[in-house]
């Protein structure tokens, strides 16, 4: 059993919870991870704190095929890709605007295929024709959606996506924990974000029937999927799908 604390010991507590408020740092120490992040590994972005959970997440699944929904400045590509490199696979990421240009070295941008299109547009017959070319089942064993953060374009991307999962893959949301307008990082700094009204979370709740206080980290298990969310950084959350007798 512990010993009863004394009073200068509680004291002493106190002083250090006020002079050293509760921050980490993220850091990304696999090789490979870090030589595709490059300068990002250290800039900062609302995707770094999540990086190396979308890495491992991905790597997981044992990917062959790997789907990025909204690109833009290809910060969470780079972890995509490292995670590809390891394991032998391939990323597409999907955008409306063209984000075709990815400042890479060769051995991670042979891995990358950017298609411009709306991603729930993409998600049927022009998936299946390209997965076809390719030889390889039309589904994806990592599937990574950070696009409007909208509730009815993350309820339509659920829909569409989910059918397009493999069997034990893993769909992978940021901004499931976008609050009222701000948003904190992991190290304790705080930057303005916008408030989308629950919109992501409550979308993924509904699909799972479930209710979550996204603002907590939790792990939960839900209709057939394995649910980690981490609620620092707007949030992320990842649905793990369990195999069969689960
Ligand atoms: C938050 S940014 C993505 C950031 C990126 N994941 C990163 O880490 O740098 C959102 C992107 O989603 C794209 N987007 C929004 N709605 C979309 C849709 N319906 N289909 C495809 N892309 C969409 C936007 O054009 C934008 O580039």
């Amino acid at each position: 059993m512990q010993p009863a604390m004394s009073e200068v010991e509680k004291k002493l507590r106190e002083a250090l919870r006020s002079a050293r408020p509760a921050r980490w740092l993220a850091s990304t120490p696999h090789p490979v991870l870090a030589e595709a992040l490059g300068r990002w590994a250290d800039a900062p972005s609302d995707m770094h704190d999540h990086l190396g959970a979308l890495f491992a997440e991905t790597l997981a699944a044992r990917p062959r095929l790997i789907i990025e929904l909204g690109t833009r400045g290809a910060v969470s590509t780079r972890a995509l890709l490292a995670a590809a490199e390891v394991a032998d696979a391939e990323v597409v990421s999907v955008d409306i605007q063209d984000c075709s240009s990815l400042d890479m070295s060769e051995r991670f941008a042979r891995r990358w295929r950017f298609v411009r299109s709306d991603d729930i547009a993409f998600a049927g017959e022009p998936f299946a024709l390209f997965c076809a070319e390719r030889g390889l089942p039309p589904q994806a064993e990592a599937i990574f959606i950070d696009t409007s953060h909208t509730y009815e374009q993350t309820r339509a991307e659920l829909e569409h996506w989910l059918p397009r999962l493999a069997p034990e893959g893993v769909m992978m949301f940021h901004d499931t924990n976008m609050g009222d307008g701000w948003f904190r990082r992991l190290d304790g700094a705080v930057s303005r974000g916008w408030d989308n009204q629950r919109g992501v979370i409550r979308a993924i709740e509904e699909r799972l029937g479930r209710r979550w206080d996204e603002s907590t980290y939790f792990v939960d298990v839900a209709d057939g999927f394995l649910v980690r969310h981490a609620p620092w950084s707007s949030g992320f959350t990842a649905l793990r799908r369990l195999g069969p007798g689960a």
